[in-house]
């Protein structure tokens, strides 16, 4: 913070003078003879801190200091008054609108000690008040993502790829439960979750011939599908308090040996949230129906993880999430791990396709 502004008001210009003198080494220093003359100041300068005197003829320091909060309320207010005012100065006290009086004859370095005060306690009120500021801004930017729009986003999605509905509900659950078994905090818990929901959502903008093509696709058709978390992650852009989740959903398709996309990242280069919803994916992709094939079961899903961990997959994580869903997946049957963020997937029937599930729910 640069030099701070002080106005000063006093109608004897002796006393201007001298305050001038006790206060401008370290303040740039601007005086008024009068209310009137400092309401003028007050309007038009940053003011930091006013001291004024309280007898001055037409509007006294006490009613200038309440008219000073129409133009700079966050400015510090000290009086100077002798002590017949005391009725004046205790009302002006209690309502809150003075930091501080002094009383007339006042000592320099008292007022200077004062002044230096009260102007710390307002330099830490104006960065607070900036960091609330930051943080409603990051909290209005998290609203506007509510979770009822990820919710249906996910929907509108599992729907179109025509998964068994809650698709992308599910991974995120997974995750969550992975992240969860490894020990992560629970800020990252949430990002996982949010990254587990909004992983495919790329997708929504590839054609349905290739998402449900039954065969192998051609370069072309991979090329487009293989595009899907850089759209996801695009989708996402640039929100504040989002940008974990992005990278997440950015390489959820990396994998250990640097043979995934799209930027064949390696091993530890892979962030732990992405390496964790990719097996969370391929876990759920395995032991769900989908168009072109049935469920492989829990077993060979386990053995399939089992046999590309170090290659696809973070052994570490294939180990997490066979630990939190049983030997035989029977921990995850009855009940989904819980949600970070309050969502609930009660809803969700598991037999039921995606466009099933969006033509039951639209009204
Ligand atoms: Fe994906």
């Amino acid at each position: 913070m640069g030099r701070h502004k002080i106005l000063v008001v006093d109608d004897e210009a002796a006393n201007l003078r001298l305050l001038k003198r006790v206060l401008s080494d370290e303040y740039d220093v601007i005086e008024a003879q009068n209310g009137a003359e400092g309401i003028e100041v007050l309007k038009h300068q940053d003011i930091s801190l006013i001291v004024t005197d309280q007898r001055m003829p037409g509007i006294t320091g006490v009613q200038l200091l309440e008219q000073s909060l129409d133009f700079r309320p966050h400015a510090i207010k000290i009086l100077l008054t002798g002590y017949t005012d005391v009725q004046a100065l205790i009302d002006a006290i209690n309502s809150g609108k003075v930091y501080k009086y002094i009383p007339k004859p006042w000592d320099a370095d008292e007022l200077k000690l004062t002044v230096r005060r009260a102007l710390e306690a307002y330099e830490l009120k104006e960065k607070n008040e900036g960091l609330l500021i930051e943080l409603r801004k990051t909290l209005a930017q998290l609203e506007e993502v509510s979770m009822g729009t990820i919710r249906a986003l996910a929907d509108a999605l599992d729907a179109k790829c025509d998964y068994t509905s809650g698709h992308s509900l599910r991974v995120s659950r997974y995750a969550v439960g992975i992240g969860k078994t490894m020990g992560l905090p629970p800020d990252e818990l949430r990002d996982i979750e949010l990254a587990g929901i909004l992983h495919d959502i790329g997708k929504i903008g590839v054609p349905e011939t290739i998402l449900w093509k039954p065969d192998r696709l051609n370069s072309d058709e991979q090329s487009i599908m293989s595009n899907h978390p850089v759209r996801s992650a695009q989708i996402i852009g640039d929100l504040q308090g989002l940008g974990r989740a992005r990278k997440y959903v950015l390489h959820h398709h990396e994998f250990m040996d640097g043979s995934g996309y799209p930027d064949h990242l390696i091993g530890e280069q892979i962030p732990l949230g992405a390496r964790i919803i990719l097996v969370a994916d391929a876990y759920d992709a395995m032991t769900t129906d989908r168009p072109y094939r049935k469920s492989i079961g829990h077993e060979k899903a386990a053995s399939e993880l089992r046999k590309h961990a170090g290659k696809q997959f973070d052994p570490k994580v294939v180990d997490a999430l066979l630990s939190m869903v049983g030997e035989q997946g029977e921990l995850i049957k009855d009940k989904m791990p819980e949600s970070i963020i309050g969502l609930s997937i009660d809803a969700i029937n598991l037999k039921q396709t995606g466009k099933q599930y969006l033509a039951a729910n639209q009204h």
